[in-house]
């Protein structure tokens, strides 16, 4: 009773930010991501009769802290789904991507153990309902399930059963870059899960940021459709700063950014500027990734790279949704 998987993160260009239940992880607002290329996680689950409680390495470390708490109650779900309670497992990870610094480790960490672990208990699982399983363990996760240009659908119904991701384009769809840059591969301090509680529950901008989400998303998905990286761009750009600005109205009042995290979005409005279209997105930490088109690359990455605080910039393309080694 043994699989692997692999997962692609993915970032948002609608945020998802606040939950309408925090134990079924379901979103106030749908969100829309892209797939990417550039970072992943492979996690293989072996179930074993004579363990008496499960196993977690993560980049061949053995965790004991909360991340352990996260997996094993995971593993739960599916043990009861499965009728397999007692039943535990090894869990080995490797995450390609720095883990809880904003580049959405979790996105991929949990779409690769729920995929393997469906996949190791002979689940025959359709891909909605992966992604279903998938919310479960990290919001933005659900998204990493697919390919290409996503769309978590939040959903109306209390038991999350129409809250799922659907593909909007395929990975071949539109040839679009994404530069990650890196400012500090460091933990956060707060993570997105206690970032947006916080904020659902205490910013006075709040509302505001949920009111304007429907359009941002018809008109983003217009974008896509049509291929118009300057629609796209700027919606995201935009809404991301929407989502940043309801920390600042919450209480405690808090940001992911640091003094570099703006460097870099004047290095992206100057690429404007000169003729390059670029635009940033941010989640919930403080490092920047540019959407650019595929011709203005070079240019790009040599301003990227010259920006003072920046330590590295890593490109993925449009990636691929989960796939079983
Ligand atoms: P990030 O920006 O990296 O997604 P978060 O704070 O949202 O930061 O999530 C990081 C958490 O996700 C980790 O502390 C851990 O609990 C979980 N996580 C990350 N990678 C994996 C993995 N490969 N397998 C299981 N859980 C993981
Ligand atoms: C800012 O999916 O990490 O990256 O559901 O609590 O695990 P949980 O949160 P998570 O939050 C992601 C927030 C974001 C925006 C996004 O990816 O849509």
């Amino acid at each position: 009773m043994r699989a692997t998987a692999k997962a692609h993160t993915n970032i948002a260009l609608i945020k998802y930010w606040g939950k309408r239940n925090e134990e079924l992880i379901l979103p106030t607002n749908s969100s829309l991501s892209v797939t990417l290329d550039g970072f992943y996680t492979r996690t293989t689950v072996h179930f074993k009769n004579e363990l008496q409680k499960d196993v977690f390495t993560l980049n061949d470390k053995v965790i004991k802290d909360i991340a352990y708490e996260r997996v094993t109650n995971y593993l739960e779900l599916f043990r009861n789904y499965a009728n397999k309670q007692g039943l535990y497992a090894e869990v080995n990870s490797i995450n390609k991507v720095p883990t809880a610094a904003g580049f959405a480790s979790s996105a991929s960490g949990f779409a690769a153990l729920a995929a393997a672990t469906a996949q190791a208990l002979k689940l025959d699982l359709s891909e909605q309902e992966l992604s279903k399983f998938t919310r479960q363990g990290s919001g933005s996760a659900c998204r990493s399930i697919y390919g290409g240009f996503v769309e978590w659908q939040k959903g109306q119904a209390n038991d999350g059963s129409d809250s799922y991701a659907i593909q909007i384009a395929p990975q071949d769809h539109w040839d679009i870059r994404v530069a990650a840059v890196v400012l500090t591969a460091k933990e956060k301090d707060v993570s997105s899960r206690v970032g947006m509680k916080r904020t659902v529950d205490t910013s006075v901008f709040y509302d505001g940021w949920l009111d304007s989400l429907p359009a941002d998303l018809e008109a983003i998905k217009e974008g896509i459709v049509a291929k118009d990286f300057e629609k796209v761009g700027s919606i995201a750009e935009a809404n991301c700063l929407k989502m940043h600005a309801t920390t600042l109205g919450a209480v405690p009042p808090f940001t992911y950014w640091q003094d570099t995290t703006m460097t870099v979005m004047q290095t992206v409005q100057s690429l404007r500027k000169s003729g390059f279209p670029a635009y940033f997105t941010i989640d919930a930490g403080p490092n920047v990734k540019v959407l650019y088109l595929p011709k203005d690359e070079q240019e790009v990455l040599k301003k990227l790279r010259q920006t003072d605080g920046v330590t590295d910039v890593i490109v993925s393309k449009v990636g691929e949704g989960i796939s079983y080694v």
